[in-house]
C-alpha cells in the first residue's frame, strides 16, 4: 500500500454535519486516507459546509479563497465541498473557485471515494435511490461514548424562510433494522448515549417489522439494547409530537427529559406566515403534554427574529412565549433572506431593528439558561463522563439535562454514568463533586 494520506474535515452547521464528516471520513479511511488536524500536511481538503443562512454559507468562500496559497504551493491538493452548499451550487462552486476539485451533495457521499479518485473536476449532487449508509463502511475503531446517528433527512414542511425542503430534498426515513443494527455496533465500541438525528427527526417512519415505525415505537426498540444507557433526538417539529412519542417520555427511563422543540415565533401572525402550520397555543399545549408524561423535562427552541413583516407587537409576542414556557436554552437568529425560499420575496425588517430584537431576545434567554443552572446547584444529577476536565482530578460530561458537568472525581472513567452533587454554576457549565 502506497503512503497514508492526510485527510482534513472542516464542518460547517448541524449535528447532522458532524454524523456526515465521520462518514466521509471512514469512508476515506477505507481508500487509505488518516485524518489530520494540520491542514497544511493534508492531501486533501473537504470542507463540509451549511446553507441554512447566509452567514453561513459565504463563510465556504472565505474558507476556501485563504485555501489557495496552499494549492498553489501543492497542485496535487484535492480540494473538497461537501453538504448543503455543494447540493445547492453545484458546479457553480467551481465557476467561482475553480480551485474546488470535488463538489459533493449530502446523498451523494458514498460515492466520495471514487470522485477523489477521479482526475479533473468532480460535481455529483444527485439523490439516488438507495440508502447512502449502506453503502458506507462498516464503523470499526473504539470510540467515545456519545454518538449521533442520523435516522431521518429531509424535511416536507417547506417553512417560508427555509432552504431545508430544497437542499437535503424529501423526508426519507432509514429502516429500523439498520439503524437497530448501528447502534448496536456503536454499543460494543464504547458508545453509551446516541442522539437520533433528522432534519425532522420525530416525522420518522421507517420500514419495520410489520411496516412503518413511528419515532416512538423505535425508541422503545433501542431502549432494549443492552449497553445503551441514553437516548436523544433532535430536531423536532411541534406538530408530529404524536400520543405515542410524547408517552415514550413518560415510560421509557432511557429516554433524557430534554427536548429541542423550535417554534421559531410566539405571534401567531407570523407563525401563519412562516407556514409553520400551528399556533402559539398548539406549542403550549404540546409541552404542556409533555410535562405531563415527564414534569422535569426542560426544553430549547429555535427562534428568528425580524422575519419579514414582524412588528413589535409580534416581537413581544415571542419574548411573551419564551417566558411563558422557561427554556432551559436557547438559539435565535437574525432572519437571513435566502434564495428560492418563499419569504425572500417580501421586503426584510429593518437590519437595526431586528439587530435590537435579537439582543432583547438572546438576553432573556441567557437569563432563562442561568437561571436553569443556578436551580441545580445542591442537587443531584447523574452524569456521562465524555473525556477528562482540563484541571488533575476532573471529568467532563453532560447531565440527563444536557447541561455540561465539571466532577471532582480522581478515579472517575470515560463512559462512566456517576451520581454527582452540584456545588456551583458558572456561564456555560455546573461543577460537581462525585457521591460514593
Ligand atoms: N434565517 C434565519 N434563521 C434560519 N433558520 C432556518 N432558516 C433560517 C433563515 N432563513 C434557523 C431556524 C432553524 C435553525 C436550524 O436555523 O431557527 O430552526
Ligand atoms: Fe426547515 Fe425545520 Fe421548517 Fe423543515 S421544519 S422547513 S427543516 S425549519
Amino acid at each position: 500500500m502506497s503512503d497514508a494520506k492526510k485527510l482534513f474535515i472542516k464542518t460547517y452547521g448541524c449535528q447532522m454535519n458532524v454524523y456526515d464528516s465521520e462518514r466521509m471520513a471512514e469512508a476515506m479511511g477505507a481508500d487509505g486516507y488518516t485524518l489530520t488536524e494540520v491542514v497544511e500536511e493534508a492531501d486533501m481538503v473537504l470542507l463540509n459546509t451549511c446553507h441554512i443562512r447566509e452567514k453561513a454559507s459565504e463563510k465556504l468562500f472565505s474558507d476556501l479563497g485563504r485555501l489557495r496559497p496552499l494549492k498553489d504551493a501543492k497542485p496535487d491538493l484535492k480540494i473538497g465541498v461537501a453538504g448543503c452548499v455543494a447540493q445547492a451550487e453545484g458546479a457553480e462552486i467551481q465557476r467561482r473557485m475553480p480551485l474546488v476539485d470535488i463538489v459533493v451533495g449530502p446523498q451523494a457521499y458514498h460515492r466520495l471515494p471514487a470522485l477523489a479518485r477521479a482526475t479533473g473536476p468532480q460535481v455529483d449532487t444527485e439523490f439516488p435511490a438507495e440508502d447512502k449508509f449502506d453503502h458506507l463502511p462498516e464503523r470499526k475503531a473504539l470510540r467515545g461514548p456519545t454518538a449521533f446517528l442520523t435516522v431521518q433527512e429531509g424535511c416536507d414542511k417547506f417553512c417560508a424562510f427555509c432552504v431545508v425542503p430544497y437542499t437535503r430534498g424529501a423526508e426519507v426515513s432509514r429502516p429500523v433494522d439498520r439503524i437497530l443494527r448501528e447502534t448496536r455496533d456503536l454499543v460494543s465500541r464504547g458508545v453509551r448515549e446516541v442522539t437520533l438525528l433528522g432534519q425532522n427527526v420525530n416525522g420518522y417512519h421507517g420500514m419495520g417489522e410489520g411496516g412503518d415505525w413511528t419515532l416512538g415505537r423505535l425508541i422503545r426498540a433501542l431502549a432494549e439494547v443492552d449497553g445503551l444507557e441514553r437516548i436523544r433526538y433532535m430536531t423536532s417539529h411541534p406538530n408530529d409530537m404524536d400520543d405515542d412519542l410524547i408517552a415514550a417520555h413518560g415510560d421509557v427511563p432511557q429516554l433524557m427529559p430534554y427536548l429541542h422543540l423550535p417554534v421559531q415565533s410566539g405571534s401567531d401572525r407570523i407563525l401563519k406566515a412562516m407556514n409553520r402550520k400551528h399556533t402559539r397555543d398548539d406549542y403550549f399545549r404540546v409541552i404542556e403534554r409533555i410535562r405531563a408524561a415527564r414534569p422535569d423535562t426542560l426544553f430549547s427552541s429555535d427562534f428568528i427574529v425580524g422575519f419579514p413583516g414582524e412588528t413589535d407587537a409580534d416581537f413581544e409576542a415571542t419574548l411573551d412565549l419564551v417566558r411563558r414556557v422557561g427554556f432551559g436554552q436557547s438559539y435565535s437568529f437574525k432572519y437571513s433572506a435566502r434564495p428560492g425560499t418563499p419569504a425572500a420575496e417580501k421586503p426584510p425588517v429593518e437590519a437595526d431593528v431586528a439587530d435590537r430584537r435579537l439582543q432583547e431576545l438572546q438576553a432573556l434567554i441567557l437569563e432563562q439558561q442561568r437561571a436553569g443552572q443556578e436551580a441545580m446547584v445542591g442537587r443531584e444529577v447523574t452524569v456521562l463522563y465524555e473525556k477528562p476536565g482540563r484541571q488533575p482530578g476532573q471529568m467532563v460530561g453532560k447531565s440527563d439535562h444536557l447541561h455540561a458537568v465539571h466532577v471532582n472525581d480522581a478515579t472517575g472513567k470515560v463512559g462512566e454514568l456517576a451520581r454527582v452533587r452540584v456545588l456551583a454554576s458558572s456561564a456555560n457549565s455546573l461543577s460537581a463533586v462525585r457521591i460514593s
